[in-house]
Parts: structure tokens; C-alpha cells; sequence
């Protein structure tokens, strides 16, 4: 859908934002722009809607070249959305997200009919429609900035740094809506952030850019944290790559072990059996529907296993979870294992530290 062929900007005063870049942006996918501050990001961001002109390679947008399109032409197919927001102060919400539709000359009733299924879309109340940007707060404003992005629902939206301005716990809430919208619109989006996490977390695939807007890598999260290019993309990922990895793989990956498994009518001879030919001193409980019914240790077991004082595991976890959720499983039981479970609750196995290791490596 866009794509940089040796793309490069050289700004007046000899300053290289870019630099040769090549790269594409498929149809329907988060590709996000990463690095340090002033690698290029936003240089790069702001060449495909001619907001800065590339001096050298060509850019094209759906096939056309940037340079034959005329710059109004061009964003009424590219949403932007900024840090800043850049909302209009005097205007209220509804005005704001109307902005587009207005400029392109949408009747009254179409656009007040657009303005409030976008405000349901992101999330705003209604409410809010006719109050002023200062009235909101930044991530109610952030919404607004998304929603006019998205009022003439462009097959392309540009995001720099949208969800900078606000704290944490309301930028991962924005990050979770954002992923569940794009799941809805299939847009072709860039996105900028110098936050690794963020860019792991919202990207289909991730360029990570050095100084002189110099493309490092460009892969998908999973691929970039399992095998970085080179020391510098290895220490932008940072120390904890192996766990930032094994959020992004689904215990699913993995195939669970039966488990050193007993039922309540088990005696101690034959538990003590089980859990030598594990390596364990203790063995899961289920019934005989397989339920999950708890854990013993054999030093705490003297008749039959529907006697003992069964313990129960803190944390468990299902198919769909990640790796890094099992982990945590482990390290919260004393067994050292995660139990898988189905949907509906019933026994599945066990996930250990070397499944787990021999996954990531
Ligand atoms: N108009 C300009 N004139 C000269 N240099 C510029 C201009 N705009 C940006 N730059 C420089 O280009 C580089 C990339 O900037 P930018 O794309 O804004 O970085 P980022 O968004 O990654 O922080 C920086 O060194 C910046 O100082
Ligand atoms: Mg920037």
C-alpha cells in the first residue's frame, strides 16, 4: 500500500532526516516506526503525505508516486493523527471530528450521523459532543483526535506518537482499543512511537531506525526479538528480550506434558510411583471427569490421596495465554510447573521451564 523505494530526505541546511530508505507497507497491516529521538521517524511519517517532500527516491501511495498527486488530494485518503492532538480550541468535539466531512462537503445529516458513530467507535459518551478540547481529558482528547483521523474513513491512517501525552494505565487501555478498532477497519497504518513495548504490542511488523533515519531491522515483533540484525537493535529490544518474546507466543506453541497425574482413589504407593517416574515429590489431583482437583506433596501424604489436604494452584493457565503468563504460573507454585486447563476448566498437563526454554531458544 505505501511503499519507500531508496527514499531519502536532505533537509536545506544539509541536516539528513532519511536516508535511503526502502521499505513497504502492506494493505491492512500496523507497521510501526521505532528509535531513538530524531532518527527520522516522523520525517519519514510526514513524507507519505507530502507534509515534507523526500529529496530523492520515489515514494508511492496504492501505486501512485507521492510527487503526482496533489497534497490535498493525497490526505483525503491518509487519516493523521498526532501527539499533540491539534485540536481546534474553539470548536467543540462534534465540530472538531466534522472537520473533514465538512471540507469535503458532506450535507449536515450525513455528518452529525458520521460524528456520532465515530465518538461510539472510540469510545467517547455522548456527552461530551458539544464541550470544548479543554474540557476533556488528554485521553477523551486523544479519542477525538482518532475519531476526526478516521472520519472519512481513509484506507490509511499516519499516528505519531498518538498515545504520548497520557499516563500509563490510560495509554494501555488506548493500546487495547486501538488493537480491537484495527481488528474491526483493517487500516493501512504507520506508527510511530520510540517506546519498544508499545511498538512489540501494536505492530504486524517493526522498523527500528538508527540516526539519519538508517533502517536497522524490519521483521515482525516475534522474529525481531528472537534474532536482532545487529548490537544496536539488540539494545533497543533491551535485556529482557526473552520475556518481551514469550508474551507473544500462546502456551498453544507448546505441547503440555501429561503431568505426574493421580485420582482421588490413588493410594500413597501408587502416587509415590507417579511422582519418581516425573521426577517430582508431588502429584496433580483430578477426578475422574478431569477436573483439576489441587496438588500434594508425598511428604504430606500418608493414605489415600482423597484424604489429603489437597493445595491449590494460585495460577493456571489456557491455550490462548502466553508463555510469559505460564512463567509466571511457575514462579508463583512451589510444584515449579504451570497447569494448563481447556476453556472449561478441565486438566490439560503441565507446562515446565524446559519446554519453555527449549521454545525460546
Ligand atoms: N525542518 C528541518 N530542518 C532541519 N533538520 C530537521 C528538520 N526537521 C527535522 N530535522 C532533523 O531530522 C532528524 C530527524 O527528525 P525527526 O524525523 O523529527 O525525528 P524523530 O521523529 O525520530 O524524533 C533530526 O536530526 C531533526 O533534527
Ligand atoms: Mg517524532
Amino acid at each position: 500500500m505505501i511503499t519507500f523505494d531508496h527514499v531519502t530526505k536532505r533537509f536545506d541546511d544539509g541536516t539528513v532526516g532519511v536516508d535511503d530508505l526502502t521499505l513497504d507497507v502492506p494493505e491492512g497491516e500496523v507497521v510501526v516506526l521505532v528509535g531513538p529521538s530524531g532518527c527520522g521517524k516522523t520525517t519519514t511519517m510526514r513524507m507519505v503525505n507530502r507534509m515534507i517532500q523526500p529529496t530523492g527516491g520515489t515514494l508511492t501511495v496504492d501505486g501512485q508516486d507521492v510527487m503526482t498527486v496533489s497534497p490535498p488530494q493525497l490526505r483525503r485518503r491518509i487519516g493523521y493523527v498526532i501527539q499533540q492532538v491539534g485540536l481546534f480550541p474553539h470548536r467543540t468535539i462534534a465540530d472538531n471530528i466534522a472537520t473533514v466531512p465538512e471540507l469535503v462537503g458532506w450535507d449536515k445529516a450525513r455528518t452529525r450521523e458520521r460524528v456520532k458513530t465515530l465518538m461510539a467507535t472510540v469510545g467517547l459518551p455522548d456527552s461530551v459532543a458539544n464541550r470544548y478540547p479543554h474540557q476533556l481529558s488528554g485521553g477523551q482528547r486523544q479519542r477525538v483526535g482518532v475519531a476526526r483521523a478516521l472520519a472519512v474513513d481513509p484506507p490509511i491512517m499516519l499516528m505519531d506518537e498518538p498515545f504520548g501525552a497520557v499516563d500509563p494505565i490510560v495509554r494501555a487501555l488506548l493500546q487495547d482499543e486501538f488493537l480491537r478498532l484495527q481488528s474491526e477497519v483493517r487500516k493501512t497504518i504507520v506508527f510511530v512511537t520510540h517506546d519498544i513495548d508499545e511498538a512489540i504490542r501494536m505492530g504486524d511488523r517493526i522498523a527500528i531506525l538508527s540516526q539519519g533515519g538508517k533502517l536497522e531491522q524490519y521483521d515482525d515483533p516475534e522474529r525481531l526479538l528472537a534474532d536482532p540484525a545487529n548490537e544496536f537493535v539488540a539494545d533497543f529490544l533491551g535485556a529482557e528480550r526473552g520475556l518481551k518474546r514469550l508474551a507473544l507466543i500462546p502456551v498453544s506453541e507448546v505441547s503440555a506434558e501429561p503431568g505426574p497425574v493421580v485420582f482421588p482413589d490413588d493410594d500413597r504407593a501408587h502416587a509415590a510411583e507417579v511422582a519418581r517416574s516425573y521426577g517430582t515429590d508431588w502429584v496433580v489431583v483430578v477426578d475422574e471427569q478431569r477436573r483439576l482437583r489441587g496438588w500434594v506433596s508425598l511428604h504430606e501424604l500418608d493414605g489415600r490421596i482423597a484424604d489429603a489436604n489437597l493445595r491449590q494452584f494460585a495460577l493456571s493457565v489456557e491455550s490462548t495465554d502466553s508463555l510469559r503468563a505460564a512463567l509466571n504460573a511457575m514462579v508463583t507454585s512451589r510444584t515449579g510447573v504451570a497447569v494448563r486447563l481447556s476453556e472449561g476448566g478441565l486438566y490439560e498437563g503441565i507446562i515446565t521451564q524446559e519446554l519453555v526454554s527449549k521454545e525460546i531458544r
